[in-house]
């Protein structure tokens, strides 16, 4: 059984949809959650789920990256975990964080990448005039937003649309899709799932 470390920083409904499929002949459990935030709706959904939780924040750090990150190794080398996924997870890490665990880190990120990489990816699309938008879950690499694609979700772009209601659409998708790669992830298939075709439904 893999053990499985979700970093989020904020509402954590893809951590919520990765810990809820963890069950049964999946192959890999969640061991802890943990949070730059220390008022993190997240915590408390993960913690009403039953999965053990941490919280270090950053602000104590004052943009000292590396002993923000020093203080997050704690719980996390603590919880023993085979592989960490980053879930809405909003500080950048350093490249030496990123190669302690190089190979076995997960990012989902809300466009379809090499597509607009950082933020406000919604209204980037929206203003570019995409006719589809979607997510994409990586391994990440020392790189922002980089690192081999373990999948994709497409979701098409309707006239009307804002960038909430877009994002609304994507993190559906979110929700199927981060799962689907972790289950494959942790049984150790690499190869990329497309939900393109499944993904029109939600
Ligand atoms: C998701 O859209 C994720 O891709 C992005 O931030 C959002 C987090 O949502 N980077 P949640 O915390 O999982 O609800």
């Amino acid at each position: 059984m893999k053990r499985v470390a979700i970093l989020v920083s904020g509402g954590g409904s893809n951590m919520v949809a990765l810990v809820r499929s963890m069950t049964g002949d999946h192959p890999a459990r969640p061991v802890l959650v943990a949070s730059n935030d220390p008022g993190a709706q997240g915590l408390l959904r993960a913690a009403e789920l039953g999965v053990p939780t941490a919280a270090v924040d950053h602000r104590a750090f004052k943009g000292d990256r590396s002993a923000f990150e020093a203080e997050l190794l704690g719980p996390i080398l603590a919880a023993e975990p085979d592989i960490l996924c980053l879930a809405g997870f909003m500080r950048v890490l350093t490249p030496g964080f990123v190669e302690r665990f190089e190979g076995r880190m997960l990012n989902i990120h809300p466009s379809l990448l090499p597509k607009y990489p950082g933020l406000h990816t919604h209204a980037r699309a929206i203003a570019a005039g995409d006719e589809e938008a979607g997510c994409t879950v990586h391994e990440v690499t020392a790189v922002l937003d980089d690192g081999p694609i373990l999948g994709q979700a497409r979701v098409p772009i309707l006239s009307g649309d804002t960038p909430e209601t877009l994002a609304a659409r994507v993190l559906r998708h979110e929700h199927v899709l981060y799962p689907a790669v972790l289950r494959r992830y942790a049984a150790g298939d690499r190869s990329p799932v497309r939900l393109a075709e499944t993904s029109e439904r939600l």
